[in-house]
């Protein structure tokens, strides 16, 4: 499950993910819930069906990427199929509005539909009775709305205490609880995000949700060194002349190039060293919560293919040198 606040990268996040456990041969699924076709914007793919189709191939080993939006209303066609066999008598079910109430009023059931579906993708075997998928990764809904989302048994508490959706809510949060489960949140280093993250965090643990990373996307590089970031700090204006006349950018008398560079470079350092500072403080934060974490480094030229391979191979050099 890769959360994390709105715009941080979750969907990049987990696309990458999906790219990186799809090493050596295996097969990933990368699924989506919020109905926006997000993946396939991403992979510059068609709009995805409901179904499963392959999206990518690793960059290692020729594993493979398949992708699926998960939609609420088919995803419990399927569950009444597989349930009750009912085949036309879903579609007619359809045409009597069970479906509307299913997936509008009832926002419980149509979240432990969504799971429901990832578990099954999780479970899925083959006629040999391998797991048709390696690892499944979801596109989840952020972190305000993420241990709600994935706390299915409360929210259909009210709905049912026994029969088949009790039922199947149990069997999704067995899954979900599991050790096999692994909730990421993305942040930036921020402060919104981080507080962000430390709230999910400890919904999370008080819900019983596994954890997994904190995944600190766009970080970006660092010019300067300590003593760099110190001159830049103290307005060391004469130091900076001095610098650039020594590196022969227009010597040093007045009104020379030196001079001219002298103002917009030291307002531009006083801006990188005030964003290092802060990011220095969100990380010590981070630090705090006590989550491993990974990073991801801002990719200047926007995300493409090219970027996401990018990404995953830096996940995977990570997951490594553990
Ligand atoms: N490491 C990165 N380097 C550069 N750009 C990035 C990086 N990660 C994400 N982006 C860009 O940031 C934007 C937001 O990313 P993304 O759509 O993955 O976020 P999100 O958390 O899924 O957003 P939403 O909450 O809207 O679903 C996109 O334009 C994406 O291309
Ligand atoms: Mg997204």
């Amino acid at each position: 499950m890769v959360s994390g606040k709105g715009g941080t990268g979750k969907t990049t996040v987990a696309a990458a993910l999906a790219l990186a456990l799809a090493r050596e041969g295996r097969r990933t699924l990368l699924v989506e819930v919020e109905g926006r076709q997000g993946i396939a914007q991403l992979f510059g793919a068609e709009a995805l069906p409901y179904e499963e189709r392959k999206i990518a191939v690793a960059p290692a080993g020729g594993g493979e990427v398949y992708a699926l939006a998960i939609d609420a209303e088919r995803a419990l066609l399927d569950y009444l199929q597989m349930f009750y066999k009912l085949g036309s008598a879903g579609r007619a079910l359809k045409k009597l509005g069970a479906i509307d109430f299913a997936t509008t009023i009832a926002p419980g059931l149509r979240d432990v539909l969504l799971t429901g579906k990832a578990c099954e993708a999780v479970r899925r075997k083959d006629k040999a009775g391998r797991y048709v998928y390696d690892h499944v990764i979801m596109d989840a809904p952020p972190t305000g709305r993420i241990t709600r989302f994935l706390n299915v048994n409360d929210e259909v508490a009210g709905l049912a205490r026994f029969g088949p959706i009790h039922n199947q809510a149990q069997a999704v949060m067995k899954v979900l609880k599991s050790p096999e489960t692994a909730v990421h949140l993305v942040t930036l280093l921020e402060e919104m995000p981080v507080q962000e993250t430390a709230d999910g965090i400890a919904e999370l643990q008080a819900a019983g949700l596994p954890v997994g990373r904190v995944v600190v996307n766009m970080v970006r590089p660092h010019h300067l060194d300590e003593e760099a970031l110190g001159s830049a700090a103290g307005e060391r204006r004469a130091d900076v002349a001095k610098a650039l006349s020594r590196a022969g950018l227009g010597g040093s008398r007045r009104g020379g190039l030196a001079e001219r560079l002298v103002d917009p470079l030291l307002a531009q350092a006083a801006e990188h060293t005030g964003r290092v500072k802060l990011e220095r403080e969100q990380r010590s934060v981070l630090e705090g919560l006590d989550v491993p974490t990974y990073e991801l480094p801002l990719l200047g030229t926007g995300m493409d293919l090219a970027g996401l391979y990018e990404l995953a191979t830096e996940l995977r050099k990570q997951a490594v040198d553990e």
